[in-house]
């Protein structure tokens, strides 16, 4: 945990004021609050002063202790203890904020914090040479579940190996930030189990377990009147969950790029072992009669995007380097991989 103080006085600018955008925003925002309850705008306040100028300045604490009736030590203890809020200039594009707490670190947060060494500056809190990228670490952003992860702006990047770090980091330099997805990066939903739900599997909607005599009764009153629905009650289609699989957008079968399958062998490889497949992606690799390292390194860029698109995968495979990966476990196994990737797979 970094120590965290403003920054040095011959950084900090002279005064601060909200745009006048900002300034109506924030009018608005105090008036949210309750008579004598206008301090609760504290946080929102200081979030908006650093939007605005990249950082949280002695004289933004002070602007919005004044704009509240604030003593400034009550801002400055805010704006010092959240790890959201910067108190020295940061990467314009992002400042990766790297979890360090036990359950990161004991899941590879060492290796993160390596990448952002090599990629941005060897200390936290250096820019790199453009000014545009920044890292430090930081305690617990409660994503533990889905360690190792980090903080970018105000979304958290999950279940990171230093492979996707250093993708994550590189959308941002390049302004292509949006084509990264916050949240888990590995076939989970939210903070599922890895590789899918392991209870609870079957259906549990209250409808099917309560009153379901009831439920039935009423449904047999209706049926005759109702048009044929699908999905949801009102008769729209459900839109797939997240990480689901829209059988509308799935290639077909017998599309030409599906690659090559093959009858199971006797030992068939571990697809586990490629980094961004858990058991449930395997399974589904195996029923497309994929079953060794081989097969996957040989996937042709057409093959890949098939692969891609029938898994719903949106570019995964690419950024995970599935064919790298699978390449060096076929041709040397475990020490291969560890040649190749400066690390055991997982
Ligand atoms: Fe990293 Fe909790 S320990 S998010």
């Amino acid at each position: 945990m970094s120590v965290r103080r403003l920054a040095e006085d011959n950084i900090q600018p002279a005064a601060f004021a909200f745009t006048a955008e900002n300034a109506a925003w924030a009018e608005a925002t105090i008036k949210k609050y309750p008579e004598g309850r206008q301090q609760s705008a504290v946080i929102p306040l200081l979030m908006r002063a650093q939007e605005q100028d990249g950082w949280v300045t002695k004289a933004a604490i002070e602007g919005v202790a004044e704009m509240l009736g604030m003593a400034y030590i009550r801002v400055l203890e805010v704006a010092t203890f959240y790890t959201q809020f910067q108190l020295k200039p940061v990467g314009t594009k992002a400042h990766i904020q790297v979890c360090g707490t036990t359950p990161c670190m004991l899941r590879g947060a060492e290796d993160l914090i390596k990448v952002c060494k090599k990629k941005i500056h060897a200390e936290p809190f250096h820019t790199n040479a453009d000014g545009s990228l920044s890292w430090e670490e930081v305690e617990c952003q409660g994503a533990c579940v889905n360690a190792p992860m980090v903080m970018i702006f105000k979304d958290s990047y999950e279940d990171l190996t230093p492979t996707q770090l250093e993708h994550i980091i590189d959308r941002f330099e390049a302004g292509r930030a949006d084509e990264i997805r916050p949240g888990p990066q590995i076939d989970r939903i939210y903070s599922a189990p890895i590789g899918g739900l392991t209870s609870l599997t079957g259906d549990t909607t209250p409808s099917k377990k309560a009153d379901s005599a009831k439920a039935e009764t009423a449904s047999k009153e209706t049926e005759a009147e109702k048009p044929e629905q699908k999905g949801k009650p009102d008769g729209s289609t459900p839109k797939p969950v997240e990480g689901e699989i829209a059988a509308s957008q799935q290639p077909a079968l017998d599309d030409a790029n599906r690659p090559a399958a093959i009858d199971k062998p006797e030992s068939p490889d571990d697809l586990k072992l490629i980094s961004g497949v858990g058991p449930v992606l395997e399974g589904k690799l195996n029923s497309l009669g994929i079953y060794t390292y081989a097969q996957v390194a040989a996937w042709t860029k057409n093959e890949i995007d098939w692969v891609d698109g029938y898994l719903s995968f949106k570019g995964r495979i690419e950024r995970d380097e599935w064919i790298k990966q699978a390449d060096a476990l076929a041709r040397g196994g475990e020490e291969e991989y560890v040649r190749v990737f400066g690390k055991k797979p997982r």
